[in-house]
């Protein structure tokens, strides 16, 4: 089994009660404290290894671990980690002050200050636009054009009360900067150019029968997931305007085992609030195509 996004250890400490010897567990994770906290595990779980890796790299992994095609179970539970969100040194979060960091992996790439700092107007106004869904991108982008020409942004609160003000203050239980420290994390981390590409990874890394699992938290990634099963469950692959089928009509991948998306029950959301926006999708791999 792979976890690829190891994070608290939560799902993988579950994985392991319910594994027998000889199954292993190859747990990735991009954030090296998370890899600290895995690395706590493998006295009490010996078939548990963990590895500081983005899933992107999934299928180099599973070679260097010589599960290559042969791996039972890929869980990815995407997103942020509640250890990385509490944490204000981080930069994940709009209520705490802390560096505009928002990087998962500390050790690479540049930080959500970097981007507001240097993007020109038309590329913040995409983040904002594209991957927070954000009503006032476009002014919201201007205004950082303008005030970082003063003073250039470190810190979160900054950030969050300059859009706080855009709206006209706060209204309801959902923080006007919310969509916008969305936006930057999935910029940062490149979160919607990793997906497709741990997907189709995934796929090769399955063995026959082996099933994906992705749990995902707002609609850009689950619209992702649902696609791939969708196009990889398709027996004919020949282009929509051919009037006749001349693909084999035998192309099929997956299995899709979620029809519907999975969302938590209310009792879930009351004991875990967290959960409230999660979509869980699986599938079956069917054969390794020829
Ligand atoms: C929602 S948390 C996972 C929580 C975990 N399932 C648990 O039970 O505690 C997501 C984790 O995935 C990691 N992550 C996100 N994108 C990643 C990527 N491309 N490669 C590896 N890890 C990633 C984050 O660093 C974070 O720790």
């Amino acid at each position: 089994m792979m976890d690829c996004t190891f994070g608290g250890g939560g799902h993988a400490k579950e994985i392991l009660k319910k594994m027998a010897v000889p199954g292993r567990l190859i747990a990735l994770d991009r954030d090296m404290e998370a890899i600290n906290r895995g690395l706590e595990l493998v006295a009490e779980y010996p078939n548990l290894k963990v590895l500081h890796r983005n899933f992107t790299e999934l299928k180099e992994v599973a070679v260097e671990e010589g599960v290559f095609g042969r791996v039972n179970g890929i869980l990815a539970d995407l997103g942020t980690s509640m250890f990385q969100l509490k944490n204000p040194g981080r930069g994940f979060s709009f209520s705490t002050d802390g560096p505009l960091d928002m990087r998962m992996d500390t050790s690479t790439g540049p930080t959500a200050a970097d981007i507001l700092n240097t993007y020109p107007e038309e590329e913040l106004l995409r983040v904002f636009r594209d991957y927070g869904e954000e009503r006032y991108a476009r002014r919201i982008a201007r205004e950082v054009v303008a005030r970082r020409k003063g003073t250039p942004y470190k810190n979160t609160l900054v950030f969050a009360h300059q859009v706080e003000d855009i709206y006209g203050g706060r209204r309801g239980r959902i923080h006007p900067a919310t969509r916008c420290f969305q936006a930057l994390r999935i910029a940062v981390n490149e979160e919607l150019e990793s997906l497709p590409r741990f997907l189709e990874s995934a796929l090769e890394v399955l063995a026959e029968g082996g099933r994906l699992v992705v749990i995902s938290f707002h609609s850009l990634e689950d619209r992702i997931v649902k696609n791939f099963f969708r196009d990889k469950a398709q027996n004919c692959i020949c282009p929509p305007s051919q009037a006749r089928c001349t693909c084999g009509g035998n192309n099929a991948q997956v299995h899709v085992l979620t029809r519907k998306v999975i969302r938590p029950s209310q009792w879930e959301v009351e004991r875990n609030p967290a959960s409230r926006s999660s979509r869980l999708r699986a599938a079956e791999k069917l054969r390794v195509p020829s």
